[in-house]
């Protein structure tokens, strides 16, 4: 069986999941999805970073030890994606045991390539970004994404040899050109490793929480060191082998686009100097903005997506993100867009014709499906296949849209009720036809969103859906079986309160 390794960011515990951090979950949720569909076998890994020193400020604010805010915020991580139909095969926290030793594991190795020395760093630090900061880089003195002050830091750290991989970096990228997506991202990249991309510091003097220099004790490493390697931890390095050779290198590396440079040149410099092959694809997403301003926790104006997933449902949310932004684009979150799309293509799309098609069935074929007749799909399957691959989710999901106004047409073009007065031995093959496509039409919602997909496959009769491996059965005309019951359901998309 084919394997399928996607990862998300590990994100900071200093405050709860907003709509930003929910996007790249979902993204990662939908690949994983779109990959069990066919066939794979998908691990999708989530966690939370939690050796920041923001984590430490934030229990202290919170008058908590940083250990028990820790688990306590990581908890409410967790608990949100699974709230919100994340299906995740590992979460992993950077404060575990098993992360430990897989950094000490790695640490050494790098260590023996001779990629760490002592030095003294002197300059600026971002509690924002977790990261050292030049001079030239501040605007009035403050981070222009955080927009705060930086903390003046001279300490002596260890050093990570960096620069000694800019030409291997460049030539790796330049024979991989799917390695860091989309384009844009990637020529940034390069431009970063040819021009301003020098020795790290990776090691706190003046710092308690963390975890410890292996070499060192007396330091704690930097956060972002630490973070990266869970993504290592999260498949089984340094524990289990066979699990870490099965899915180790990660096939989709999500990141958010502020973090590429920690993604796609200190992180494959690591792997290089520890002897690891390197993941094949980091692909960053754009970043919604509200009034066109970056959400965030430090601005204050999230927005929480259990709120909207109160007032839309998962799908509804899911669904608008994915169809409204494409992906790797900034977008702007707009409450009357998502309430548009909902009632047009949710309410008066896809859940009006679900319910008109079962309807049609149980009223002229008493539920019973009838018998087949020839159909095509195919070059909808691949449309929609070729979009994923290029992480065009919109378009697959319009390719998903163009069968449902097929299926729309061609009601409107037969009028069955016509028909099973005028010329009922038509209806037969046109119900069929309604049902086998809306059967294709489940499948590619499917992994965007799950619930809806699954309501639809049960009132045709397919159940056991997970049970279901055989991408090529699923795409392939024919799959309602003559006699199946069906039944209609619920309705998918409730009008709105307004
Ligand atoms: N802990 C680090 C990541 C370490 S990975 C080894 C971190 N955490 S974070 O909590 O700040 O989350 C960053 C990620 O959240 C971004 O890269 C992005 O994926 C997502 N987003 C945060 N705000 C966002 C938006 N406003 N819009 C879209 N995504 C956003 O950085």
């Amino acid at each position: 069986m084919k394997k399928f390794y996607v990862t998300t960011p590990i994100y900071y515990v200093n405050g709860k999941p907003h709509i930003g951090h929910a996007y790249t979950t979902f993204a990662a949720d939908i690949l994983s999805r779109y990959h069990r569909m066919r066939g794979y076998d998908s691990f999708f890994l989530a966690g939370t970073d939690e050796n920041a020193q923001k984590n430490v400020e934030s229990a202290e604010e919170k008058k908590q030890s940083t250990e028990e805010y820790v688990n306590e915020m990581s908890a409410l991580w967790q608990e949100t994606w699974d709230n919100l139909s994340i299906i995740n095969n590992d979460f992993i926290r950077t404060t575990e045991e098993r992360h430990k030793a897989a950094v000490k594991e790695f640490f050494e190795r790098v260590y023996k390539t001779g990629d760490i020395y002592k030095g003294t760093y002197e300059g600026f630090y971002c509690e924002g970004c977790e990261a050292f900061i030049k001079e030239s880089d501040l605007v009035d003195g403050k981070c222009p994404d955080h927009k705060k002050k930086p903390k003046k830091i001279k300490e002596e750290n260890y050093f990570f040899k960096l620069s000694k991989y800019r030409d291997e970096l460049l030539g790796y990228i330049d024979k991989n050109p799917d390695f860091i997506q989309p384009k844009s991202r990637r020529n940034e990249i390069i431009s970063y490793i040819k021009n301003y991309m020098e020795d790290i510091s990776i090691s706190r003097e003046s710092m308690e929480w963390g975890i410890p220099v292996p070499s060192d004790e007396e330091h704690v490493l930097y956060v972002w060191f630490d973070a990266l390697i869970n993504y290592l931890t999260g498949v089984g390095f340094g524990k289990d082998n066979k699990q870490f050779k099965k899915y180790w290198p990660a096939d989709v590396q999500l990141v958010g686009k502020d973090i590429i440079k920690f993604h796609c040149a200190l992180w494959p410099a690591m792997l290089i100097s520890a002897g690891l092959p390197l993941p094949k694809k980091v692909f960053a997403h754009g970043f919604f903005t509200i009034n066109g301003e970056k959400i965030s926790k430090s601005l204050g104006n999230a927005i929480d997506p259990v709120d909207l997933v109160n007032k839309y449902g998962i799908d509804a949310v899911r669904y608008y993100l994915f169809r409204e932004i494409p992906f790797g684009e900034d977008g702007d979150f707009a409450d009357y867009r998502l309430n548009v799309r909902y009632e047009t293509d949710l309410a008066n799309g896809l859940g009006n014709l679900t319910a008109r098609i079962l309807s049609m069935a149980e009223k002229y074929f008493k539920g019973k499906v009838p018998a087949e007749v020839p159909g095509r799909v195919e070059h909808f399957w691949k449309k929609y296949e070729k979009e994923f691959e290029n992480f065009e989710f919109n378009e697959a999901l319009a390719t998903a849209w163009d069968l449902i106004r097929e299926c729309d047409l061609l009601i409107d073009r037969e009028q069955p009720w016509v028909l099973a007065k005028q010329d009922p031995e038509k209806l037969p093959g046109i119900i069929y036809t309604l049902l086998e496509t809306l059967r294709h039409i489940a499948w590619m919602v499917y992994p965007f969103m799950p619930a809806a997909a699954e309501k639809i496959l049960s009132q045709l009769g397919v159940e056991e859906l997970e049970k279901i491996e055989d991408f090529k059965q699923i795409k392939k005309w024919g799959g309602m079986i003559e006699g199946t019951k069906v039944k209609k359901g619920d309705i998918l998309f409730p009008r709105l309160e307004k």
